[in-house]
């Protein structure tokens, strides 16, 4: 548990923050992998909850890390509305992310929908770090729900699908011609029926797939079980042995 300090939190309309933290008593960042989360607690009422949001990027240089908050309501609206120079507590880093490792030149695509991308673009930069070439293909419903679609940019080849096709392919992620590509692995991370299409299409065509999953939860710990999901070796905590997964490990 640490106590870090607001850089700077930009908001994208009524929907989004964009939260910029660094440790409040200037000591390092912990080392933190893509996928991991942060719980953050938020006082709203006099009461402290605790709500799980994923890593949207580090920068060990600048000692920062980025949130990309959806306003989901009580707790992340209090987030929306905080301001530069305020304290915030955090709990990290949390449960277990994706896998880094592949053979050498594979190509990997980090398909992301709402506000899921968020931690594809910490996942990116490892990936490019590592000398891959990540692509993303990222969904939205409208041109103007594509989040950070320029920094996505500064990291890898973007395709971008839209419902409206308003940018892009119109339809959903699993409608867009890459897929008919052939990559090493899926990264996944956005609404369960889109990560269920997406598995559907890894099962057919045989690529490892890696979904990240955002069952609800409020602990982040273990503790209360509001997490479980059931997996071929039985009912696990989201919490702690994911949120991500690979789909082989999954019922679906
Ligand atoms: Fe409490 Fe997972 S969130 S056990």
């Amino acid at each position: 548990v640490k106590d870090f300090i607001i850089i700077d939190n930009c908001k994208s309309g009524d929907s989004y923050c964009r939260m910029v933290l660094s440790p409040a008593d200037g000591s390092r960042l912990p080392e933190m992998l893509p996928g991991q989360f942060v719980e953050v607690g938020v006082e709203t009422s006099g009461v402290l909850l605790r709500r799980p949001i994923s890593i949207n990027d580090v920068d060990y240089e600048a000692n920062t890390l980025t949130l990309l908050v959806r306003n989901a309501g009580r707790g992340t609206s209090a987030l929306m509305d905080m301001k530069s120079g305020d304290r915030i507590n955090l709990l990290l880093p949390l449960g277990k992310g994706f896998s880094t490792e592949a053979p050498q030149g594979a190509k990997l695509l980090l398909i992301g929908g709402g506000v899921g991308v968020a931690p594809l673009l910490y996942l990116g930069k490892v990936l490019k770090n590592e000398g891959f070439a990540p692509e993303f293909l990222l969904g939205a419903r409208t041109a103007a729900d594509l989040l950070s679609l320029d920094e996505f940019k500064s990291v890898g080849t973007v395709h971008v699908c839209t419902e409206d096709g308003s940018d892009g392919v119109k339809g959903f992620v699993t409608a867009h011609p890459c897929l008919s590509e052939a990559y090493h692995r899926y990264y996944c991370c956005g609404p369960a029926p889109m990560m269920k299409a997406v598995a559907a299409v890894a099962r057919r065509n045989g690529t490892d797939c890696e979904v990240s999953l955002e069952n609800m939860m409020a602990c982040g710990l273990g503790a209360c079980l509001c997490c479980v999901e059931k997996t071929v070796k039985g009912n696990v905590c989201v919490c702690t042995e994911g949120p991500v997964f690979n789909i082989n490990e999954l019922t679906w």
